[in-house]
């Protein structure tokens, strides 16, 4: 285990560290708090040695600067001293003490004392691991029970959709062969007006009135485009309902083989709305790609994270670019997918955090923090792998590399 000993007796200090040596440990050895404190602050010490009294920073001192250290790692913290009385061992451990070591000490008790401590470290670091897997296991729930609601919405409104959508097209259809037919009907009345107006000029009067009001020469025209028009904004809900259902891929719980050219088809047309009200420029370089064993209803999850952030990120007007090549680089072959924007970019201190679960610089209600936790594990879980380089005020790219066929598949 790696110790930390402040000590600023020169004797004491040699001796414990000969001590932790012998028994194994991998020991720094400060002369005083001060150093302690800056050595600690550049390097993990999972347990700490301190002697009490020392020039410049003694060791409670010490202990409340590692305490009050928001770096997450458990360290376990010995005081040394010759310090017995009562209060001084509540002083102590109120700081933040572990144990206590009496001073002159005695190598058996050391010996114990820091075994307890390499202990209670291990189990600390046990518990740690747990939670952050408890905490991913979480987030991926979160995101899964999201996508199956979308996915259970997305098939409702194409069921609830296609059903009028059919209707409707058929009575178009029917309108568009039967509309011109009446037009012909009235052609040959129309041709009949002279006969008419002889013998009924009232009726022939009120007709060219009417014929007027509605301006019947411009409704004749427009009638070929309004039932083109009529059909486009048709099959566009179609599509639209189609994309819903590809995207959310409900029905696939198993890895198959897939275009993910068309997978990122269909997720910049769920995301073309935000896109458009922020009036991104998108651009896209889809280079020719092999089909992908890949469980796409997942992919597409990942593809929508990314995107999404990248929109959420960038200024109105901003560029995104999407990217899709083969990977070179794989042995057996893989892609590789970029979304470039030109936002806000991810601060430097923030790049280490962005794919923890819960991690998230959006106003509370606006970002769970799970999308690209999420994502990492998806990504992670078919062999690939998923990068991100950024530049505050410049702009992020996210790479993610995926083989061709993932060995778990
Ligand atoms: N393209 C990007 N540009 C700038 N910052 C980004 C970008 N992508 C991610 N981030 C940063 O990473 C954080 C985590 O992203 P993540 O997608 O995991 O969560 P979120 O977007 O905040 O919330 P959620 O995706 O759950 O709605 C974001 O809050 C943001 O600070
Ligand atoms: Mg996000």
């Amino acid at each position: 285990m790696k110790i930390l000993i402040a000590e600023d007796e020169v004797v004491s200090r040699h001796l414990l560290q000969a001590y932790l040596q012998q028994w194994g440990h991998q020991v720094t050895a400060a002369v005083d708090g001060m150093e302690a404190w800056r050595l600690f602050q550049e390097e993990d010490f999972p347990l700490v040695l301190s002697d009490w009294v020392m020039p410049q920073m003694d060791g409670l001192e010490l202990i409340r600067h590692i305490r009050a250290c928001p770096n997450g790692a458990f360290t376990y913290i010995i005081l040394l001293t010759a310090r017995t009385q009562k209060q001084d061992v509540i002083e102590g451990l109120e700081a933040g003490a572990n144990d206590f070591v009496t001073k002159p000490f005695d190598r058996g008790e050391l010996r114990v004392r820091v075994r307890a401590g390499e202990r209670i470290v291990e189990l600390e670091r046990a518990l740690a691991a747990q939670n952050r897997a408890l905490r991913e296991a979480q987030a991926a729930l979160v995101q899964t029970e999201k996508l199956a609601s979308l996915g259970q919405l997305a098939a409702g409104m194409a069921h609830e959709i296609n059903n009028p959508i059919a209707y409707v097209a058929n009575n178009l259809a029917v309108l568009r062969r039967d509309v011109p037919a009446t037009l012909h009907v009235l052609d040959k009345y129309r041709a009949g007006r002279e006969q008419l107006r002889s013998v009924a000029p009232e009726i022939v009067t009120e007709a060219e009135r009417l014929e007027a009001d509605i301006d019947l020469p411009y409704i004749r025209a427009s009638l070929p485009r309004l039932f083109e028009r009529s059909l486009e904004g048709l099959k566009r809900v179609r599509d639209i309902v189609k994309n819903l259902r590809d995207f959310a891929r409900l029905d696939e719980a198993e890895f198959k083989e897939a275009d993910l050219n068309a997978a990122l088809q269909a997720t910049l047309e769920i995301a073309s709305h935000e896109i458009k009200d922020k009036s991104i420029d998108l651009r896209t370089h889809f280079a020719e790609l092999p089909p992908v064993l890949c469980h796409p209803g997942k992919i597409n999850q990942v593809f929508l994270n990314v995107l999404l952030n990248a929109i959420q990120a960038s200024q109105p007007g901003g560029t995104i670019e999407v990217q899709t090549r083969p990977d070179d680089t794989a042995a057996d072959g893989g892609v590789v997918i970029e979304v470039r924007d030109s936002g806000c970019g991810i601060k430097p201190e923030h790049l280490s955090h962005i794919f923890d679960p819960f991690f998230t610089t959006k106003p509370v209600g606006q970002g769970t923090g799970l999308g690209l936790s999420v994502s990492y594990g998806i990504i992670r879980d078919h062999g690939g792998s998923i990068e991100v380089e950024s530049e505050v005020g410049r702009g992020t790219l996210f790479r993610i590399r995926l083989p061709l066929r993932p060995s778990s598949a």
